[in-house]
């Protein structure tokens, strides 16, 4: 039951265009994938739903958009080019490599109990800066987004004349050469995050930590994700990363059981205080309370963006049995549903034809649409519940009689008649809910 819903969100993906492995026709690149024309709008609309909540409807948080290739000083200062590593251990017989944490005694490829002693491997990627490669500086691409932001503190803060408590998100690519990749797009080498860091006064940091924690979680329920399919964990010290306090993570109840879809942690003011110490810049924030200068505590909610997108899958997939055997549906939030609507004529017969793209025209300028005139009006619905298209509006015989058409309701397949005058708004009353 595990193993199949997986493998029908994954046949599901590749079959309607949501996720291809990437490069397929070379054989793919473990733990690197091509989202495709459903799944860049997917992975856009939950972009954007972070973007809207984080940054739009707040008035304590600036946006950011750092580079990709880092500075190599910035990740010794923030430790990743000493600590950012996993233990690694080969099978000695078939040659297999394993995270030491990840495997037990016995090998999952050939079953033999013989490992090589573990040894650390940084997992970040390195380049060649210049094109000479042997005398070329080495630069890094960034494993988490969160460093762009603190070596962009200062400039913010700057051009902002922000006011603790206050935040800086960033939504962008970052990557790890992870030693095992899997679960589809749960843990890859080249991903998306969505990241905050939000400075606040030294000693209110804790309760800026609950506040942040509760604010994700209640996120992913805002956008569709049910409830009790979410849980708060808060990480053992021996789980912590090098520069978190603490941390409290957000987890999903994946098929293969929970596991984190963000993590919220304490980074006190770790970051900011060794990149004062390396660039030798003052990063203090001067507080006029108390005539001090303080180096901010920071909090930082980091969520994965192709790790929210499966969870997002995985949760609105339903089955259901109808006249022709199952109705697969996803159950989209609107907001974050690939299509919003879709226009269908009921059959090829030219004046519906063009009264159809007449409609379709008109809706595509507020929203994603489709517009399909091909196979039985029944299939062509079952095509856009399985992408999660929550309404299907369509044109009839009786429409050219009476300016109406169908507005039909994805989840409950109810079907209520709309002048096409007033289709629009009646359209923008269902989608426009979050
Ligand atoms: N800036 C903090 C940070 O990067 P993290 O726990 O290493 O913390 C944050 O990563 C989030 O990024 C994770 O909760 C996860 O959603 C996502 N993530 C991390 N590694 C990933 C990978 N290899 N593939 C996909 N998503 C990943």
């Amino acid at each position: 039951m595990v193993i199949d819903l997986m493998d029908k969100i994954v046949s599901l993906a590749k079959r309607r265009g949501f996720v291809f492995p990437s490069a397929e026709i070379y054989g793919g690149l473990s733990g690197v994938w091509d989202y495709g024309p459903l799944g860049v709008l997917l992975k856009n609309n939950i972009k954007n739903a972070w973007w809207k909540a984080m940054v739009q409807e707040r008035d304590d948080v600036e946006g950011l958009d750092s580079a990709i290739l880092t500075h190599p000083t910035v990740l010794k200062a923030s430790g990743h080019v000493d600590t950012f590593a996993d233990a690694l251990v080969e099978c000695k017989q078939c040659h297999v490599r394993f995270r030491a944490d990840q495997v037990g005694d016995v090998c999952p490829e050939c079953g033999s109990r013989e490992f090589t002693e573990p040894r650390m491997f940084n997992t970040m990627f390195k380049t060649y800066f210049g094109p000479v490669e042997e005398e070329a500086a080495v630069v890094y691409l960034r494993p988490e987004t969160a460093q762009g932001i603190f070596v962009n503190f200062l400039n913010v803060l700057n051009t902002t004349r922000r006011k603790l408590p206050f935040g800086i998100a960033q939504v962008g690519k970052a990557f790890r050469n992870e030693i095992t990749t899997g679960n589809f797009i749960f843990r890859d080498r080249e991903f998306e995050q969505m990241e905050l860091e939000y400075f606040v006064k030294p000693g209110t940091d804790e309760e800026y930590h609950r506040y942040w924690a509760q604010e994700r979680l209640n996120w992913y329920v805002r956008y569709g994700i049910k409830a009790e399919n979410l849980r708060l964990r808060a990480l053992e010290p021996e789980e912590l990363a090098h520069y978190a306090k603490a941390t409290v993570e957000v987890e999903y109840r994946f098929p293969w059981g929970w596991s984190e879809l963000e993590g919220i942690a304490n980074r006190t003011d770790y970051d900011l205080r060794r990149h004062s110490e390396f660039s030798g810049r003052d990063l203090t924030y001067y507080d006029e309370e108390t005539g001090q200068h303080i180096i901010p505590y920071v909090i930082e909610p980091s969520a994965g963006v192709d790790r929210v997108t499966l969870a997002f899958m995985l949760d609105a997939y339903d089955e259901e049995p109808d006249k022709e055997g199952i109705r697969v549906v996803l159950r989209f939030h609107p907001a974050i549903a690939p299509i919003k609507v879709a226009v269908l004529p009921l059959s090829k017969r030219e004046p519906l034809i063009r009264v159809a793209k007449e409609i379709h025209r008109e809706l595509r300028k507020h929203w994603v649409t489709d517009y399909d005139e091909t196979q039985s009006i029944g299939r062509r619905y079952r095509r856009q519940d399985e992408v999660g298209t929550p309404y299907c509006v369509t044109v009839d015989f009786q429409t050219l009689e009476d300016n109406a058409v169908t507005i039909r309701d994805r989840d409950t397949m109810a079907q209520v008649r709309v002048p096409i005058p007033e289709l629009r708004a009646a359209l923008a009353e269902r989608l426009n809910t979050d």
